[in-house]
């Protein structure tokens, strides 16, 4: 009788608790992975090739955004500065500060500062960076409080639940134009009071500007 399986399938039921459990192993590392932040993005901080500082500039200093980021407000693409535009100060303040010694060579060589890029979509997502900042949206609503960051960081998920969540109901998030880079701006000092004019002057401002709830799979994925 014991002849009628050949000898090594004694081994089976070891050889299936091992790949059972390596198997096992692996869809655990793969949900970790799927959910930690550097899959979801949020809380990713690359280390910049300068220690350049939003806290400083930004928030310290005052600086609109746009003084850097001036193709926010015009096209899909949000540039980020060349080394020509921090020259503008760094010809003078702390001019030979080894901190600094990139962007020196940037201005002199012409050569772009290799910045690591925070935030990034998908390809195969549409996005618009004029539309969004011509429609009353802050920069804080996606990118978090940038002028309290020494080193800019992935504050939000801009997952597409994220997306839609604001998609669903621009008008809770909209605001007056010229205050969509005054990062800490909100109507009223008082929390209860800014949420009831949010509504109230949101719902205006959306009605004024035509804004639609863009939920058509076809705004996004084009
Ligand atoms: C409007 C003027 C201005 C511009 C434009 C400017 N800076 Fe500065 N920057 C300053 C001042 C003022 C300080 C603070 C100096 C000090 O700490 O004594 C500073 C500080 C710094 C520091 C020191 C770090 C720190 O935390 O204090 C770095 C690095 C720096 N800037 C990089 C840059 C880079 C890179 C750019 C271009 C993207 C840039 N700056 C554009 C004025 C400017
Ligand atoms: C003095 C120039 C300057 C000003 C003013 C400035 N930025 Fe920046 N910004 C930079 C530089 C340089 C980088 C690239 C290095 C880095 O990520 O820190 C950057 C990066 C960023 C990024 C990350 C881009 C990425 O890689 O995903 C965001 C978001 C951003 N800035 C938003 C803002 C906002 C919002 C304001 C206004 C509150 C602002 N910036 C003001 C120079 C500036
Ligand atoms: C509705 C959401 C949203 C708003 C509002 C928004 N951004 Fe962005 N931003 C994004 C997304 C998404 C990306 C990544 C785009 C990509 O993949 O190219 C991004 C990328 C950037 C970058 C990096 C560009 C690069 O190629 O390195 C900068 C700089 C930036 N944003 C600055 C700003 C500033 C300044 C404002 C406000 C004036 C602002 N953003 C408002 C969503 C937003
Ligand atoms: C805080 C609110 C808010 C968030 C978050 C937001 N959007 Fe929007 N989005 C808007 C508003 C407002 C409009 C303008 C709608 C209109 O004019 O009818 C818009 C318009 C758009 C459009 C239409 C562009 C065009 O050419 O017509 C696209 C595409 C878009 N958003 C993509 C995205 C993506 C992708 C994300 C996430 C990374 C995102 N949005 C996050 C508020 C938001
Ligand atoms: C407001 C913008 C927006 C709209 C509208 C939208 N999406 Fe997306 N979608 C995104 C973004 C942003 C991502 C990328 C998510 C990421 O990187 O985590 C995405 C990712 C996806 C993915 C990739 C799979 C995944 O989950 O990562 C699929 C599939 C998809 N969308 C299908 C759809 C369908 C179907 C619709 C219509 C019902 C739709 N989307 C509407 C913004 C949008």
């Amino acid at each position: 009788m014991s002849d009628i399986f050949p000898k090594w399938t004694n081994r089976l039921p070891l050889q299936l608790i091992v790949a059972g459990s390596l198997l096992g192993l692996a869809v655990v590392a793969g949900v970790t992975y799927y959910f930690t932040p550097k899959f979801t993005r949020v809380g990713y901080q690359p280390a910049q090739p300068v220690p350049f500082s939003h806290a400083v500039h930004a928030g310290q200093l005052g600086l609109d955004c746009r003084y850097c980021h001036h193709g926010v407000e015009k096209s899909w693409y949000s540039n980020v500065p060349s080394a020509s535009v921090c020259m503008n100060c760094h010809n003078q303040v702390l001019r030979e500060d080894p901190r600094l010694a990139p962007v020196r060579e940037s201005f002199e060589s012409g050569k772009p500062l290799a910045w690591i890029q925070v935030h990034k979509l998908p390809d195969y997502v549409y996005f618009n960076h004029a539309v969004h900042v011509n429609r009353g949206v802050s920069c804080v609503e996606c990118h978090g409080s940038i002028h309290e960051m020494d080193e800019v960081y992935h504050a939000k998920p801009l997952s597409m639940a994220f997306c839609l969540s604001c998609h669903r109901n621009p008008a809770e998030k909209l605001r007056p134009l010229e205050r969509v880079t005054d990062l800490d701006w909100t109507w009223s000092e008082d929390k209860a009071e800014s949420r009831r004019q949010q509504r109230l002057e949101g719902a205006k401002l959306a009605h004024n500007w035509k804004v639609e709830s863009l939920v058509n799979c076809s705004a996004c994925h084009r």
